[in-house]
C-alpha cells in the first residue's frame, strides 16, 4: 500500500467529472488500498479518486461506525430525506471548515470491489460523507455549497 498525494483547491482535475469503472481488477483494489490508507494518514472521513488524481468514480468513506470502511464504486444516491446544516471540511482543503446544508438522511447505492452492488443509508456524519464525496465525483466541492465559513480563530 502507499499513501498518495492529495490534490488541493485550485488544481483543475478536481472540477472534472468523474468516469465510470467497468473493471473490478487488481489494479482497483490497489488503488482502494491506496485511497483508504492515504485517507486514514491524513486523518479523514471521506476521499475521492480525483482528490488522488484519478478521474473514476470511486470513493472511500470510514466515519468509524459500524460499517467500517466503505468502498463506493460507480455510488449513485438513490434517495435523500429531511436536511441538516453542520460544519464540513475537506481533505483537498485544509484548515478551512464551512457550514454546508444537505440532506439528514441518505440512501446510495454502489458497486463493492468485486462489483457488486449493494445499497446503504447514512445519517448525521454518514449522509454528508455520502453527498460530499459524490459530489467530488462531479467536480463539485464543498466549498461551493458553504454558506457560512468557520472563523480560523474559533478552531
Ligand atoms: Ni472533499
Amino acid at each position: 500500500m502507499a499513501v498518495l498525494e492529495i490534490l488541493e483547491f485550485g488544481n483543475d482535475v478536481l472540477r472534472q467529472k468523474s468516469e465510470e469503472v467497468t473493471e473490478f481488477n487488481e489494479e482497483l483494489w490497489q488503488l482502494l488500498d491506496d485511497m483508504a490508507e492515504t485517507m486514514y494518514e491524513a486523518g479523514g472521513v471521506g476521499l475521492a479518486a480525483p482528490q488522488v488524481g484519478v478521474l473514476k468514480r470511486i470513493v472511500v468513506i470510514d466515519v468509524d461506525d459500524d460499517h467500517g470502511l466503505l468502498e463506493l464504486i460507480n455510488p449513485v444516491i438513490t434517495a435523500i430525506k429531511g436536511k441538516q446544516h453542520e460544519l464540513e471540511g475537506c481533505l483537498s482543503c485544509p484548515g478551512r471548515n464551512g457550514y454546508v446544508e444537505r440532506p439528514a438522511k441518505v440512501r446510495i447505492k454502489a458497486q463493492n470491489r468485486y462489483g457488486k452492488w449493494k445499497t446503504y443509508v447514512g445519517t448525521e456524519l454518514l449522509a454528508r460523507a455520502f453527498c460530499h464525496e459524490t459530489d467530488h465525483l462531479n467536480g463539485i466541492l464543498f466549498a461551493d455549497k458553504v454558506d457560512q465559513w468557520e472563523e480560523p480563530d474559533k478552531k
